[in-house]
């Protein structure tokens, strides 16, 4: 036999019961879509190839192929016929497909790759000429239900709807995965008849017709039936991704991760989260997010493509491809934009928003500010409520910050500027020529009071009367 390996997968339909404009295999599931954790497993197998059948939106299917999997590749199933007449003609597109081929749905994404490892090495240890994965569930509606003999041997899988009420009455399902051999499983795919209530090729009638041929199935039973569940609607979805978020929490939480509130904490797949990092209530950790040993995180804080180094701390803010060093604080209720980069200790602290700027180690923003397209300089202090005005209408231009500068609260930046390491902004300036290092900046109006304007121009107010009693006290304690 072959020691050839490849895989097809079944991803053609439309999913009519999601409601969307979207196919189906390209929902959203912690980091991948439903499709790509389906790629994902499948590869771990190791095949020399990977086959997508599409069809319904098969240009939304094909781009997101060409953009995550590009090895892969595509048969183009026009009408959907039924998942053996999907198989049929993926085999017929590549003719000199030999040993094993595994045949996976795109729409069950919770298959775990050593499952699938198993399921391959048991039929090819057994040299079965078909091999499917099943699980035994509470409720197996809607699903094919595997008949076996007396004896435990499988003899076929019946669908629900062509199920009379014994077979209604099994627990063990099909998963939709199966293992086979590409040449017997040609030579049974020929003979499928769409007799039956969908009237549909369906591939589940392989198993019966292989050991009619007088060839070896088996199967293999999942020992977490979780790992089989298929999307069919969005409710589905929403369940299938708190399975996974589970999977993802217990693994991490294994690995040294404290998860305070695991029903509340959603983490990709494709997110790294160091032992020893502490996950308050309500955090979601997205794309390429890494989080380095002993920082905090949350709550309430989402971070997408974003890593926090070792110490730091990001409380209940949103950060989108931002980059926080160890030991730097930021929030609560900040918002890093893409492109915030702080430096060791650096802090970002409430209401603040930042946009492409480096900010320098330790240099600080503590409350109520914007800074966008600049660059602190190390220990600079921002003060509260101090705005970079980046954007003239046309362009976006540059600040730069220098280390050690202190700008007073309340204070615009009109950039393209150059406040310089050292040099001193006064509180509630409006910025816009270059200050040097050790200069004081002072751009505002200054005070004028004038005396009895009160009395003269609000005659019986509040004001008028408040002055009055103020003036009267001081004369007499000046008596
Ligand atoms: C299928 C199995 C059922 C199993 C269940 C597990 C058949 C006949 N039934 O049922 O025994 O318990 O999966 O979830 O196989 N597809 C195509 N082209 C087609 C038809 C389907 O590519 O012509 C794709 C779908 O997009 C989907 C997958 O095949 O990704 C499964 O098809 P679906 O219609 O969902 O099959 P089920 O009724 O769920
Ligand atoms: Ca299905």
């Amino acid at each position: 036999m072959s020691s050839e390996r490849s895989a097809i997968i079944l991803a053609a339909g439309l999913g009519t019961r999601m409601k969307s404009t979207k196919p189906k295999v390209l929902h959203e599931l912690l980091g991948r879509t439903l499709l790509g954790h389906v790629l994902r497993s499948t590869k771990a197998v190791g095949p020399d190839r990977r086959i997508v059948v599409v069809g319904a939106a098969a240009d939304q299917v094909t781009a997101h192929l060409e953009q995550h999997a590009p090895d892969v590749e595509t048969v183009y199933q026009a009408e959907q016929l039924g998942t053996g007449h999907a198989v049929r003609i993926a085999l017929e597109a590549a003719p000199d497909l030999e040993g094993t081929v595994i045949v996976a749905c795109g729409d069950a994404p919770l298959l775990r790759p050593d499952t699938l490892g198993r399921l391959v090495e048991a039929h090819e240890q057994a040299a079965n000429a078909a091999t499917v994965l099943t699980a035994v569930v509470d409720d197996p509606t809607g699903l094919g239900r595997i008949v076996r003999d007396e004896d435990g041997s499988v003899l076929r899988n019946v669908e629900h709807r062509d199920a009379d009420p014994d077979e209604l009455a099994i627990s063990e399902i099909n998963s939709g995965t199966y293992a086979f051999d590409a040449a017997a499983l040609r030579e049974q795919l020929a003979k499928l008849t769409t007799a039956n209530d969908q009237g549909e090729e369906y591939l589940t009638d392989v198993l019966e017709l292989t050991r009619e041929a007088g060839l070896r199935i088996g199967a293999v039973v999942v020992d977490d039936a979780t790992e089989v569940l298929a999307c069919n609607d969005r409710a589905q979805l929403a369940g299938l991704r708190k399975v996974l978020r589970d999977r993802i929490n217990t693994d991490l939480m294994k690995s040294g991760v404290t998860i305070e509130d695991p029903d509340t904490t959603w983490i990709d797949v494709t997110a790294k989260v160091a032992p020893d990092v502490l996950l308050r209530p309500g955090c979601q950790l997205k794309g390429a997010t890494a989080v380095d040993s002993g920082a905090e995180i949350g709550p309430d804080t989402t971070l997408n493509d974003t890593l926090v180094g070792a110490d730091a701390a990001v409380v209940r803010s949103h950060a989108d491809q931002a980059t926080v060093a160890e030991g730097a604080k930021v929030g609560p209720f900040a918002h890093l934009r893409p492109a915030s980069k702080l430096a060791e200790g650096a802090k970002v602290g409430a209401f603040t928003e930042t946009k492409n700027v480096e900010i320098g180690p330790g240099a600080k923003i503590p409350h109520l500010s914007y800074i966008g397209d600049a660059t602190v300089g190390a220990k600079a202090n921002i003060g509260c409520g101090v705005i970079v005005a980046n954007y003239n209408g046309t362009s976006k231009e540059h600040t730069e910050i220098g280390g050690g500068a202190f700008v007073s609260c309340n204070s615009t930046l009109i950039a393209p500027v150059t406040v310089a390491d050292g040099a001193y902004v006064a509180a509630g300036s409006t910025v816009t020529d270059d200050v040097a290092p050790g200069e004081l900046a002072v751009a505002r109006a200054r005070q004028v009071n004038k005396e009895g304007w009160v009395a003269k121009r609000l005659p019986g107010t509040v004001v008028d009367e408040a002055a009055k009693r103020a003036l009267k006290d001081e004369e007499s304690s000046g008596e």
